[in-house]
């Protein structure tokens, strides 16, 4: 029996439901869901028909601009399962992410779904990390992931942390990378509020600034962690869109000090912009690197980011990515080294129209 797998329209969302509703107990999908997923750029929904309606659907979501999907949902009903369409479902599955360059495939499940969990096993899934209470009847669950193809694993002990304030990303990547070169600097909620009051321009525009590649460093260089820069150029960023005369002043004096103070410490600047290659030299001698990157093509959103460059390989850069958008059951999922590729990073770290650029470089020290 081979499958014929197709993906769903609005007209199978009746039919998505009551499969849905046949096979899983709790956690369901709605059927407004559904709809929502079919509908998605980021996700495919793919169905297989059967002598009397849905036999099995599987669910796919990608996250955007990097090469993670996550298998959301798979289902079988439950009178043709063991006759391989749920193998050959996942697999399908597989090949639709691989189409569109996805490294790694994560998922979830519970951790007594003997089936679920022999299917995935079987196919190279490995467990991630345990769940405990995942889910909504308070059962624990495994986080188990694949990579479609070889890639750098992921290195043990990766430490993360999520933001948790829209305003707070540079804290929380510096707090991830400081950690991973000494391990008694913490990682919590009073050290990323320090570190942001450290670290913070004035930005008067609504709601509070972010972090500059300066405040960042001196911060780092307060604790004992070597920084050095590399910067696009010397002027102060994010500038151009404040239209009063008397706040650019101020954003500009802020810009100016940070950067004196960090002239004054030693901490060394390097203007001009760097190569994809000067990235993975400086990650081989042990540098660990946050990068300041538009967020364009991760969500659509043309904002400001600070994410700790994690790994490089042929193809790909591995980020840790603090904001998990208030997901933190998915933090490890979505976020925690996070295959993006070369082109797409290339692209990520020359910000707006002016191509800012601004990495911050710690250590080299190696991880004890
Ligand atoms: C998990 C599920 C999708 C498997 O679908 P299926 O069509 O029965 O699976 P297949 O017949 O393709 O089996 C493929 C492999 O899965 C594993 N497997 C399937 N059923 C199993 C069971 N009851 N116990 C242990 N392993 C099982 C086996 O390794 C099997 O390979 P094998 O037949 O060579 O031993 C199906 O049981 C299901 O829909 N369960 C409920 C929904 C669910 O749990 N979804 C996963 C949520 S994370």
């Amino acid at each position: 029996m081979t499958i014929s797998p197709r993906l769903a329209t609005l007209a199978d969302v009746t039919e998505l439901t009551r499969l849905e509703n046949s096979v899983f107990d709790g956690d369901r999908l709605s059927a407004r869901g559904f709809r929502h997923f079919i509908r998605s750029d980021h996700s495919e929904l793919w169905c297989v028909d059967g002598d009397g309606g849905l036999a099995a659907y599987a669910l796919l979501l990608f996250h955007r601009g990097t090469s993670l999907a996550r298998l959301y949902s798979l289902a079988v009903a439950p009178a043709v399962r063991g006759q391989g369409r749920g193998g050959q479902l996942l697999h399908w599955a597989e090949q639709r992410a691989l189409a569109r360059n996805i490294l790694f495939m994560r998922l979830e499940v519970r951790d007594d779904n003997q089936a679920a969990i022999g299917l995935y096993e079987k196919a190279g899934y490995r467990r991630l990390k345990r769940l405990p209470e995942y889910y909504q009847d308070g059962s624990d669950g495994w986080r188990m992931e694949k990579h479609l193809r070889p890639a750098s694993p992921l290195p043990p002990k990766l430490p993360f942390y999520a933001q948790t304030t829209p305003f707070t990303c540079g804290p929380a990547a510096l707090m991830m990378a400081m950690h991973s070169l000494s391990p008694a600097l913490p990682m919590n909620r009073l050290h990323e509020l320090a570190l942001w009051r450290e670290a913070t321009t004035i930005y008067l525009t609504t709601g509070h600034g972010g972090t500059s590649a300066q405040g960042l460093a001196l911060a780092a260089h307060g604790r004992g962690i070597a920084a050095r820069m590399w910067l696009s150029d010397r002027r102060v960023p994010f500038i151009e869109g404040v239209r009063s005369a008397h706040k650019r002043e101020v954003i500009q004096l802020v810009g100016e000090d940070f950067q004196q103070r960090c002239d004054d410490a030693g901490i060394v600047t390097e203007s001009g912009h760097k190569t994809l290659e000067d990235y993975r030299q400086a990650l081989a001698q042990g540098y660990r690197i946050l990068l300041l990157i538009s967020t364009y093509r991760l969500n659509r959103n043309k904002a400001p980011h600070w994410v700790w460059l994690v790994a490089m390989d042929e193809q790909f850069a591995y980020i840790n990515d603090p904001d998990v958008d208030g997901n933190l059951d998915q933090a490890d999922t979505d976020n925690l080294y996070v295959p993006v590729s070369l082109d797409n990073l290339a692209g990520m770290v020359r910000y707006g129209s002016k191509r800012y650029g601004a990495a911050l470089l710690l250590g080299p020290q190696l991880a004890s």
